[in-house]
């Protein structure tokens, strides 16, 4: 049953019924900041592009523990998107998703880090993906370019040149996923104030497995948003920078969990976080292999961690006030 928290402040919260909870939740406006197209592939989308992939095929390679193990499972799936047609097929499963959910705005990273690696042109891919996209009418698409961490600035420097080049069609912003410990964000320092400087917006994965140093490098390049960021909790003068600098965290809880960041949902730090009133938006980052959807992170704040209804409002306009394609006044 859906539960809500109990308003009287200052008191224990204590979850209640709240039988209209999720047709509320629906009913919100709300977009989605951080989701991978490559992490949003279901099992059956995967049968739709390779009908000779078994089941049993499909659950052995997205099982994974750990980090590294989730790594190579995205890894996996995207090796399985190996033509534009493929890539517009994930698409349009995407967005029927995200519709289906009442998400009116969504800025979906596309890791074109790792389309260069497969040696694929994202500006075809991209052509594919954005064109599907524009079929949907009620869930308006940003696309934000993420190059691969580990693979350096030179790889990093070719991705975020033809996110420039794509402005025009819709591309809102560049990130840098993959492995924080193995590619500093140091090391893309001027690709990050090129791209500021041409209007895209930044963002980074940052102090979600390491520590709150990666979130203080982060800032230092510019991000204006960072993807999990769960580890700013461990030092308060950070929590308060970044509520100074108006930063927001993209908290992704069911992603944490599953990627071995935090031990269990009750260990994650959610509720704790948004206490310290750090800017938060919620995010599934790849729902396919976390099992999960906006609506269902939004679900577990209300009942795991005791958002009221104020609060997953405050949630919801967050999400539509941190997006980096603000609407035309
Ligand atoms: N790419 C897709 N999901 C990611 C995550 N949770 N962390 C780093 N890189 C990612
Ligand atoms: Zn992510």
């Amino acid at each position: 049953m859906a539960l809500s928290s109990s308003p009287q402040p200052g008191r224990e919260r204590h979850p209640v019924p709240d039988p209209g909870l999720q047709d509320f939740l629906h009913a919100l406006p709300k977009a989605e900041l951080h989701l991978h197209l490559e992490g949003s592939v279901q099992p059956e989308t995967l049968r739709e592009l390779d009908p000779a992939l078994s089941l049993d095929e499909i659950r052995t390679n997205l099982h994974y523990t750990g980090f590294a193990g989730f790594l190579k499972a995205y890894v996996w799936v995207t090796r399985k998107l190996d033509s534009p047609e493929a890539y517009a097929l994930a698409t349009r499963r995407l967005l029927e998703a995200l519709a289906a959910q009442n998400v009116r705005y969504a800025e979906i990273t596309l890791s074109a880090g790792v389309i260069l690696w497969k040696e694929q042109r994202i500006e075809t891919i991209f052509e594919a993906i954005s064109s599907e996209a524009n079929h949907f009418e009620n869930v308006q698409v940003g696309w934000i370019f993420d190059a691969i961490r580990q693979f350096g600035a030179d790889k990093a420097a070719y991705v975020f040149d033809v996110a420039k080049e794509l402005r025009a069609q819709g591309v809102v912003g560049i990130g840098i996923g993959g492995d924080e410990e193995r590619g500093p964000a140091s090391w893309y320092g001027r690709l990050f104030r090129a791209a500021k400087d041409v209007g895209l917006g930044l963002t980074c994965h940052a102090g979600e497995v390491s520590g709150p140093q990666s979130i203080w490098d982060a800032i230092e390049i510019g991000a204006q948003r960072i993807g999990h960021g769960i580890r700013a909790l461990e030092d308060p003068g950070l929590i308060k920078e970044l509520a100074a600098r108006d930063i927001p965290l993209e908290v992704c809880p069911s992603s944490n969990v599953y990627t071995g960041a935090v031990s269990s949902l009750g260990e994650h730090p959610l509720r704790r976080l948004w206490d310290t009133g750090v800017p938060i938006v919620l995010g599934s980052d790849d729902p396919a292999l976390f099992h999960t959807s906006l609506m269902h992170e939004y679900m577990l704040a209300a009942n795991l961690f005791g958002f009221n209804r104020t609060e997953l409002q405050q949630l919801a306009a967050n999400s539509l006030r941190y997006r980096f394609n603000q609407p035309l006044a």
